[in-house]
């Protein structure tokens, strides 16, 4: 009894401690940015580390709602990727903890700036600049203006040939409505997107989809980040960028630990391995050109160079919290979306 005891017990200890071994090499890593550079950091990382990393790829905004609706148990360990808008939200609301990371020492000041802002609970990945991308193609076929600035994207002209995603889903279009009431105040602003919204075929729930579809040849004029837009034209599509000419709002991609993270240490290893430069260099093996936040990272010569670029001064601490977030969504959701087209 005694030996049968004694083994039955060390079975069930084994087994506890089996099941803590598989808790603790694993990580459940949410990711808000391009589909192939997500799946390039969830390989690389199981690659360098042997944890297993379990992926859940979504747009900025349904990120944010997701780790919002799990706050109560949650699933996610780590957030990688997307606007820094809704991290710096998730970090008002509690929904990610604070970390400082021993590589905040190789970082650009702006990534450290939106650590600052949200008290260590998120950290600048990468920059860039919103604008614009259509197919030349179809403009010509057309015979559609070039346009160059945002007001051009008004002209009906453009009717049915301006797609952009759904602010609520996509960092990207909320990066664009910010942008937009920054630029032009807010009554004009909203004027803006309405007479906006007539020319919207379609509002997509991935930002970077509007020129994807350009790039197919399903869509003509596509608001996404120029680097997407850049993606799309080094990989052979007919597709022309535009720094809009009143000036441009731009992203500081962010990262963050989820509050209740139940593979911590995994989640602080894969923060501090994501902020090397030799991990932020790859993003070129996946055409991702945004502006690395580690120093030291590769860029490329095709990659928007930002300091050529009108750029605003993006009012992050207002436009990333809680309440001006949620009051932008609605007003959008009241006012804009529900407008014949
Ligand atoms: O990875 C491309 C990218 O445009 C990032 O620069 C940005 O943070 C993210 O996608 C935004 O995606 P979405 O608009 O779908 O939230």
């Amino acid at each position: 009894m005694t030996r049968f005891g004694l083994t039955a017990a060390s079975i069930v200890l084994a087994a506890g401690l089996a099941t803590q071994a598989a808790a603790a090499e694993k990580l459940n890593y949410y990711c808000s940015a391009q589909e192939d550079w997500c799946q390039l950091m969830a390989r690389g990382f199981e690659e360098a580390t042997g944890i297993k990393v379990n992926m859940t790829r979504r747009s900025s905004g349904e990120t944010f709602a997701l780790i919002k609706a799990e706050s109560a148990n949650p699933k996610g360990d780590v957030w990688w990727g997307g606007t820094g808008d809704p991290h710096l939200q998730a970090a008002e609301e509690g929904l990610t903890q604070p970390y400082i990371s021993p590589m905040r020492g190789e970082l650009h000041p702006w990534a450290l700036a939106q650590a600052e802002s949200a008290g260590d609970r998120t950290i600048g990945i990468y920059s860039g600049a919103l604008g614009y991308g259509y197919n030349e193609e179809l403009l010509k076929a057309n015979n559609l203006p070039v346009p160059a600035c945002w007001k051009d994207l008004l002209d009906p002209v453009y009717k049915g040939h301006v797609q952009m995603a759904n602010p609520n889903t996509s960092g990207t279009a909320y990066t664009t409505l910010a942008t937009i009431v920054q630029l032009f105040g807010e009554e004009d602003g909203f004027a803006f997107m309405k007479s906006l919204h007539a020319n919207i075929n379609q509002y997509t729930k991935s930002g970077s989809a509007p020129i994807k579809a350009a790039a197919r040849g399903e869509n003509t004029i596509g608001i996404v980040f120029m680097h997407d837009a850049v993606k799309q034209a080094v990989s052979g599509f007919p597709i022309k960028v535009v720094a809009p000419c009143e000036g441009t709002g731009y992203e500081i991609g962010s990262m963050s630990i989820i509050a209740g993270a139940r593979n911590l240490e995994n989640a602080r290893k894969f923060y501090d391995w994501a902020l090397t430069a030799a991990v932020q260099s790859r993003a070129l093996e996946v055409k991702a050109y945004q502006v690395m936040s580690n120093v030291a990272a590769e860029s490329s010569p095709a990659a928007p160079d930002l300091s050529s670029i009108k750029l605003i001064d993006y009012d992050f601490a207002l436009y990333g919290s809680s309440a001006e977030r949620k009051r932008l969504l609605k007003k959008w959701d009241d006012e804009v979306s529900v407008l014949p087209q």
